[in-house]
């Protein structure tokens, strides 16, 4: 049985309900599923549905936990949603249909599974549910103006080193990222601070190398773990080339890590 046809049938008489109902289409999603991008439909969908709105929060509340291809979140914790949804749909699950799937899942998660219940409520949660039907198992890029609904992960100004402090955040959005994946400093102790406002728990390390997602050598030094707030770690640095990346499992290779380069 597919992940989602469990889903469903552990859902008993409600989904059989959820499938009638979903025959009800508004031409807006049909013609916003057909081209994704273009401004009015695609924005504004059946039932009023916002998609930017959609995918700001589904980066934001469910991607640390899942993987969404056009979304650019690669979260481990829950199943990837491309993969989820592909056979059904290849089967002709209807993408309104996957909307409903994913609504009923936010409001009524496997009591025995990690996923926390009600994460979005009443009119976002119709965005998130919207704007991943429109973009599940789809292969490509987000067009228009959700492409630049959020952040490229990573892609912020360099972080430099002052007086002894780098201060790197954690993605504000809830990417897996830090806000920039490049940073520089002047030899000796230097102070790490890693500021997190996403709500996504996260930590910052430091290690020798410039090893990207893989380990490159012993960890010099970590910060502790913080879903809001600030933490630091304190390390002393010889010249070279050094990673720093989050500890939490699934993180460093979603790809929350930078270089940082010591001078
Ligand atoms: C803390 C991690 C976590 C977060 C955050 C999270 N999920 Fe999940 N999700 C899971 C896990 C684990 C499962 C599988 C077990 C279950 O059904 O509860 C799951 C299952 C699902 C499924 C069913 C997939 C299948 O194969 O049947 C969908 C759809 C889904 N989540 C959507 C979302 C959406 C939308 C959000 C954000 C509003 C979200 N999830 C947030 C962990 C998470």
């Amino acid at each position: 049985m597919s992940p989602i046809s469990a889903l469903t049938a552990r859902r008993g008489p409600a989904a059989a309900g959820l499938w009638r109902r979903s025959l009800r289409v508004g031409p807006c999603v049909l013609v916003g599923a057909l081209a994704l991008g273009t401004v009015g439909c695609s924005v504004k969908g059946a039932d009023n549905a916002n998609v930017i709105v959609g995918k700001q929060q589904f980066v934001s509340k469910c991607g640390s936990c899942h993987t969404l291809a056009r979304a650019g979140t690669k979260g481990v914790i829950g199943p990837n949603l491309d993969a989820a949804f592909a056979a059904s749909l290849a089967e002709g699950l209807k993408r309104s249909s996957v909307r409903n799937v994913v609504e009923w899942q936010v409001k009524i998660p496997n009591p025995e599974g990690a996923m926390p219940k009600d994460l979005v409520a009443g009119a976002t949660l119709r965005d998130v549910a919207t704007y991943v039907s429109k973009v599940v198992g789809r292969s490509g890029q987000d067009k228009g103006l959700l492409a630049s609904a959020v952040p490229a992960p990573g892609a912020g100004q360099p972080a430099v080193e002052k007086a002894g402090k780098l201060q790197i955040a954690a993605s504000p959005s809830g990417q897996l990222a830090y806000v920039t994946s490049k940073a520089s400093a002047a030899a000796g102790p230097v102070t790490v601070e890693m500021p997190n406002i996403s709500g996504v728990s996260h930590n910052i390390a430091v290690e020798p190398g410039n090893g990207g997602a893989t380990p490159s050598g012993a960890v010099l030094g970590a910060s502790g773990f913080v879903a809001k707030g600030t933490v630091s770690v304190t390390v002393t640095l010889k010249p070279g080339s050094y990673t720093y990346f989050c500890q939490v499992p699934g993180h460093r290779q979603a790809g929350m890590y930078g270089t940082l380069t010591v001078k």
